[in-house]
């Protein structure tokens, strides 16, 4: 893989740093307690660390409401020790990427106070005012306009109305916010995840969005039109390829859009000439049905739609999505991660994936995230996937002294990394293993996919190069399967006393099993 830039072939691992490590006692994770654990990742076997935002900010949206783009956020520490942690990320050979939030700052950003006070201020054109508001509709509920009474206009905020939205047709913004992205690359960052990059430009007409037919009572407000003018404008694309530019002028370093879009309009994120995000976010697996046929085709739709040069990637979950063993079992979050790791290009996984962590319910007078605040009971708060992290088998499982921020669960207890880490069947143990199967196995990474079915339940596919050939098998039927194949060696296996196993023309999967089998090269 030596000719592969270091991203092609990573596995990022996203830490929510307010939910990994505490190291000072006040039940909220830190960047101290992150260092403390790198060699956790190293021993996991990742590559990367990608944070959530740390910098400075009033916390409305846990970080993404940022006052300050250069700047710690003394919950987190300081910035000696984000240096400290840099240092000891890349003296461990792993690399650190940062979240850049640049659709919106903090209402309590010195632009936005600025912004605010006349219509004068030089700072006013920084944001997106107006005289009068359009139907468009916030991702947190409601109207995405705040009336300002002092200057009697509306300011447009696309989530949280403390999360006003820059106006990014002004050069000014441009260049103070491309000024930060340099701030943190000049001390070293390996590159940014990019929060909501389809985001960022808005229909310069502020024309009104078009309702949605299919909007049904109950859903959240912003489904009741199509989000035609305020997302995904054409004029993205452009700014993208700026925002590529500057990270380019640092040499080896990653850009990743976080981007919620069908399949077609994701892969414009590429750029012409692949000169926009490294990698758009792929998405497509925390959504689909987990059946044989949807997979298949999820997967196939994907990888015939990357244009000619784009390298693909992988997510099974984040801080935003229900947890990937809440959603479809523990059986199969096993085969999941299996399947992870048998798939083409850079892979991220979420903190607590590797243990099979669950959501954990949340009591309402424990609720913190503002989406379930502001809409409640409709399945849009994300605190059940955002818990701490289990470490050991102690009362706050090693993750706090004191009072974590959120519950550790009961659910989440048993599933801790003390607990895992001896065991040779457990989910922690499956990681590491999958994750020294990929490092060892280059095709599994940048080799061809092909022969991909998804009958009878059985979803199947090949990954191989000249000279190494893997089948790879997932029973997603609720009874026990047998397969048809050539005969090889079972490499890897949710059920872990078969690996090594010989395959002979059949081989048997019970449910929720998954493989991949090592065949001839030649062979299907
Ligand atoms: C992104 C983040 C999410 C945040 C939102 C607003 O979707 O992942 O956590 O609430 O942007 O910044």
């Amino acid at each position: 893989m030596q000719d592969l830039r270091w991203w092609k072939h990573a596995v990022i691992y996203q830490v929510y740093p307010r939910s990994f490590q505490d190291s000072n006692g006040d039940g909220i994770g830190d960047l101290n307690g992150i260092r403390s654990r790198l060699d956790y990742l190293v021993d996991l076997g990742v590559d990367a660390v990608w944070i959530s935002p740390v910098y400075p900010s009033p916390m409305a949206d846990f970080g993404y409401d940022v006052a300050d783009y250069c700047g710690i956020d003394p919950v987190f520490g300081t910035m000696q020790d984000f240096d400290l942690l840099l240092a000891e990320v890349h003296r461990r050979e792993l690399r650190l990427i940062l979240d850049f939030v640049p659709n919106h700052t903090s209402d309590q950003h010195p632009w936005f106070i600025q912004s605010r006070l006349s219509r004068e201020n030089p700072k006013r054109d920084w944001y997106l005012w107006r005289d009068q508001p359009n139907n468009w509709q916030s991702h947190f509920g409601g109207s995405a306009w705040e009336r300002d009474d002092k200057t009697q206009q509306h300011y447009l905020h696309e989530f949280l109305r403390e999360q006003p939205d820059l106006n990014w047709r002004n050069p000014a913004v441009k260049g103070a916010m491309f000024d930060a992205l340099r701030f943190w690359l000049r001390k070293g960052v390996d590159g940014f995840r990019v929060d909501v990059m389809w985001l960022m430009i808005k229909d310069d007409q502020f024309r009104d969005n078009p309702p949605n037919p299919a909007y049904q009572v109950g859903e959240s407000t912003r489904s009741k039109f199509l989000p035609v003018y305020d997302s995904d404008r054409p004029e993205v694309h452009e700014l993208v390829a700026e925002m590529r530019a500057v990270l380019d002028d640092f040499g080896d370093r990653v850009l990743i859009g976080e981007i919620y879009l069908p399949v077609q309009r994701l892969m414009q994120y590429y750029g012409p000439n692949m000169q926009g995000a490294n990698l758009p976010f792929n998405f497509q697996l925390l959504r689909c049905p987990w059946t044989a046929d949807d997979l298949a085709r999820v997967i196939g739709d994907y990888m015939s739609a990357l244009p000619a040069g784009a390298w693909p990637n992988w997510v099974l979950g984040n801080h935003d999505q229900p947890r990937l063993a809440s959603r479809i079992g523990t059986k199969r979050a096993r085969a999941a991660a299996l399947l992870l790791f048998a798939l083409p290009g850079t892979l991220t996984i979420y903190y607590g994936e590797e243990l099979g962590m669950q959501d954990v319910p949340i009591a309402p007078d424990e609720i913190q995230d503002p989406a379930e605040k502001r809409q409640p009971g409709i399945g849009m708060g994300r605190d059940p996937e955002r818990t701490p992290m289990p470490w050991d088998r102690s009362a706050s499982s090693g993750f706090s002294s004191g009072l974590p921020w959120l519950p550790i669960g009961d659910v989440n207890k048993t599933l801790n990394v003390e607990s895992m880490r001896a065991d040779p069947n457990s989910m922690l143990t499956f990681y590491r293993r999958l994750l020294q199967l990929r490092r060892a196995q280059p095709v599994l990474v940048s080799g061809s996919l092909t022969d991909l079915t998804g009958d009878d339940g059985v979803m199947r596919f090949v990954r191989s190069h000249a000279t190494k050939r893997f089948v790879v098998l997932l029973n997603l039927a609720e009874q026990e399967r047998t397969v048809v194949m050539s005969a090889g060696v079972i490499t890897a296996c949710t059920e872990v006393h078969r690996e090594g196993e010989a395959v002979s023309q059949t081989a048997k999967l019970a449910p929720a099993e998954a493989m991949i089998v090592e065949v001839s090269a030649g062979d299907r």
